[in-house]
């Protein structure tokens, strides 16, 4: 259905965890803390291709080469609001990497991102950028926020959401080729304000317990 740049990470553990979020009797502290882990378990996949070089080690026993990951640089860069709810479960596992924020909010009219806030360390050009919101919905706000690290200079991003829909998923493919994308599942299609249908809700709002 999509071409090797779209990763669907349907791992059991993944898709378990997923309905956990989809239900709406899930409170706001477990939704916060699923969609931390599901960032780690998506995290452990967005990031197989990372180099590594030889390091000497001594064990108890003997001295030897052993792997390391090289010296290449992370960021990540969640989407505000709830690309937020993502970063903890990822700086768990690398602690090292820096982290970048955007704001942008859907217009409720007319479903065009509109950009609040910008926050990027100052060397992001540098850096590998994981891009992170968990709805993948229209794609405006991904689209955008790729071009927004791209006018950084950026030129290795990834973009890791929970739950996408293929229109959203095409949207960035067709505006930004280079990128992959990671994402746990991949629903049928969006309703008429734009919500991924079943999907779980407005993320931001589950994960802050705006309403
Ligand atoms: C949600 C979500 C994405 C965007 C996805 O954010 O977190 O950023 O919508 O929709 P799109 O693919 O159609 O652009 P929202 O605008 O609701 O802001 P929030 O995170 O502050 O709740
Ligand atoms: N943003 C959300 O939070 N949920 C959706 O279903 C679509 C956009």
């Amino acid at each position: 259905m999509f071409d090797e740049k779209v990763h669907v990470l349907d791992h059991p553990l993944l898709q378990h965890k997923l309905s956990i979020l989809r239900d709406k009797n899930t409170g706001v502290k477990e939704f916060r803390e699923i969609v931390s882990e599901v960032a780690a378990l998506e995290c452990y996949e967005a990031t197989r291709d990372l180099p590594l070089e030889d390091v000497e080690i001594e064990t108890p026993m003997t001295k030897g080469k052993f792997k390391s990951i090289a010296g290449k640089k992370l960021a990540i860069v969640p989407i505000l609001r709830a690309g937020l709810g993502m970063v903890d479960g990822i700086l768990n596992l690398i602690p090292s990497a820096k982290v970048g924020h955007i704001g942008l909010y859907r217009d409720p009219d007319t479903h065009v991102p509109v950009e609040y806030y910008c926050k990027m360390p100052s060397d992001i050009a540098e850096r590998e950028v994981i891009v992170l919101d968990p709805m993948l919905a229209t794609g405006g706000s991904a689209v955008a926020a790729i071009q927004f690290m791209k006018n950084y200079g950026c030129q290795h991003i990834k973009l890791m959401n929970i739950l996408a829909v293929p229109e959203g998923i095409q949207a960035v493919r067709e505006a930004h080729p280079d990128v992959e994308i990671y994402v746990a599942a991949v629903d049928p299609g969006l309703n008429d304000h734009a919500y991924i249908v079943p999907g779980l809700g407005d993320a931001g709002d589950r994960i802050f317990g705006t309403k």
